[in-house]
């Protein structure tokens, strides 16, 4: 069987650190993992009343969702919280009431920043949405990235990523287990 991953970038900017990261952590993909970043810089402000006629950008944001069986946030961390396009991007996929596309997909967070604290907050923040949404978050490792020259080419750095991978790799697949023998 192959596990889709679902991976949200919480940047939109061209040269963004954090789909560097997303890209890096894509190639070291476990095998039996496809990691597929689902485009988040489309999607109109949300706005509840266009919940009965959503555009075709939300829907596919939720159709990306809906068919994958994890999901990878990686993020900046802006103004000490997630960037208000991911945020907007998770309240579409949440809504209409009742038919959130989040609920029950197992998650985890990574974030780069040029900051000490490496998003730390940011991904608080972002644990506090995701145990609403009814996601089971990975706990550990925590990944708080600061970006030095030479980071993305390091060994070290590769082999973090890695051991992150193989736990979030597990973590999915004994969801997925769970869920089959319900
Ligand atoms: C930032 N940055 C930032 N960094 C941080 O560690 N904590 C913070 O609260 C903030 N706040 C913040 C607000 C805004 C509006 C911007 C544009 C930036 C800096 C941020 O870490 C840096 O710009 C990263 O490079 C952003 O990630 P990408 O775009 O490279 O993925």
């Amino acid at each position: 069987m192959t596990y889709r991953i679902a991976v949200v970038v919480g940047s939109l900017r061209r040269e963004s650190f954090n789909r560097q990261l997303a890209d890096t952590l894509a190639k070291l993909a476990p095998k039996e993992f496809e990691f597929v970043q689902v485009g988040i810089g489309d999607l109109p402000l949300y706005n509840q009343d266009d919940d009965a006629n959503p555009s075709e950008a939300v829907k596919q944001l939720k159709t990306a969702i809906a068919g994958a069986q994890g999901v990878l946030f990686v993020t900046p961390e802006y103004n000490r919280s997630v960037p208000g396009v991911l945020k907007n991007a998770i309240d579409h996929a949440s809504r209409p009431y009742g038919q959130s596309a989040w609920a029950g997909k197992p998650a985890a967070i990574v974030g780069i920043s040029v900051g000490a604290i490496g998003t730390a907050v940011a991904q608080q923040h972002l644990r506090t949405i995701l145990a609403y949404l009814d996601m089971p978050t990975l706990g550990q490792p925590e990944m708080f990235l600061q970006n030095k020259p030479g980071f993305f080419d390091n060994e070290d750095t590769k082999q973090f990523l890695q051991k992150f991978l193989d736990r979030f790799a597990q973590f999915v697949k004994e969801h997925a287990d769970r869920v089959a023998n319900r």
